[in-house]
């Protein structure tokens, strides 16, 4: 039968991060530097929200947009922290996870041919969705441009195909978050193009340096904007499955109509621990945030005296340092390390930037240490 399934599906192949993560898997000494979650539990008060909802036998669907009392928390949460407001009857719809937000955006807004620009490096989780609707990718690299979007080299691939943007900062895999004068010209510009932006901001909450700005507060881009979030990195809740989406409403009742079709509802039991998350534990990522910025400047700082250059990030909890001069394919770098020195890390290859890897530092000190004795030992055996 493989023969009758689609060809895009096939075409598909298992992202690079999943790839070295189930191999270093196999090593019982191994260190797995490729996690994208946090390592850290799901605050307690949630865990017993979600338990609770559980015994109460609350485990049915809900609204098909989710429980109105989380997406007035959902609501309440980035008006009290970014002064913006979404109308929780009508602009907000609850996810599995951020995941399904993209999924039933892109697949909301794509028709065959139409055009998504990309800055790359981008995380992976964007081009099947868009490739399975018969989009095409117009990618925009941004590694010549400190990984910040340049507005005149977008300017350039704007064209009358072009159906939307996806930007996401702070960034997987970078680390980058955007300060208010790198926001405002990609605003002014954005403006002016009819086209539709989709801001994941899943880790706005991971932001070390200043404080986020999201592109959700810019009113002259409201009709255009779909912010897609979720509680997966700020609260610890990966397996929970619970993000949303923000966005004008006579767009979100479209959206709504692809996301009941695939989900009918989120986790009735992870809504209840959203609810509890967004209303009485939004300090929850301060103190995960201490613990990365401690982790971040450790492995900086091995990096650079290993000659591994990197931009120091100023969010999430990865680092992407440049292995060009190492002079192997991001696949070969990772494929040896992994072979020769037992540790996991993600090739830049993954996120469409060759002559990097992606460190994650959602990780304890011990292997965080670990994994950097044996990056340095791997480079100088190069010599
Ligand atoms: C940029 C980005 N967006 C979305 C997701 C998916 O998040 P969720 O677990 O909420 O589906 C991830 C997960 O790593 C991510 O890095």
């Amino acid at each position: 039968m493989l023969n009758k399934i689609n060809p895009i599906v096939k075409d598909i192949s298992v992202p690079g991060i999943r790839v070295f993560a189930n191999k270093v898997s196999e090593y019982s000494n191994g260190i797995n530097l490729t996690i994208g979650q946090p390592d850290f539990p799901t605050p307690t008060r949630v865990k017993d929200a979600g338990i609770k909802a559980i015994e109460n036998n609350l485990t049915g669907y809900s609204h098909n947009a989710g429980l109105l009392p989380l997406r007035e928390a959902v609501s309440n949460f980035f008006h009290e922290k970014y002064g913006f407001l979404y109308d929780p009857y009508e602009e907000i719809i609850i996810t599995n996870g951020a995941s399904e937000a993209i999924d039933s955006v892109l697949r909301t807004i794509i028709t065959p041919g139409d055009e998504v620009i990309l800055p790359i490096p981008s995380y992976s989780g964007y081009e099947s969705i868009i490739q399975l609707s018969g989009g095409k990718i117009v990618t925009l690299d941004t590694t010549k441009t400190n990984f910040i979007p340049d507005p005149d080299d977008l300017e350039k691939i704007i064209s009358s195909k072009t159906k939307a943007i996806i930007l996401n900062f702070p960034s997987n895999p970078v680390g980058v978050s955007l300060r208010k004068e790198q926001i405002e010209p990609l605003v002014r510009l954005l403006s002016k193009h009819k086209i539709f932006i989709l801001s994941d901001e899943i880790y706005s909450e991971n932001v070390f340096d200043f404080d986020h700005i999201s592109f959700a507060s810019y009113p002259e881009i409201r009709p255009q904007l779909l912010l897609l979030h979720g509680l997966s990195k700020s609260h610890a809740m990966t397996g929970w499955r619970l993000g949303y989406v923000l966005g004008d409403q006579k767009v979100i009742e479209q959206v709504l109509k692809v996301h009941l079709n695939n989900s009918i509802c989120a986790s009735l039991p992870s809504q209840y621990a959203a609810i509890d998350a967004l209303n009485n534990c939004r300090n929850a990522p301060e103190n995960m945030n201490r613990a990365y910025i401690e982790r971040r400047d450790y492995v900086y700082n091995r990096l650079t005296e290993m000659g591994l250059h990197a931009l120091k990030p100023n969010g999430t909890f990865y680092i992407f340092p440049s292995i060009q001069h190492t002079k192997l394919s991001s696949l070969e770098f990772a494929t040896r390390l992994l072979e020769e020195q037992y540790t996991a890390v993600v090739p830049g290859s993954a996120f469409r930037a060759e002559d990097y890897i992606r460190i994650s530092f959602a990780n304890s000190m011990e292997n965080i240490k670990e994994g950097l004795d044996r990056i340095e030992a791997f480079i100088y055996s190069l010599k």
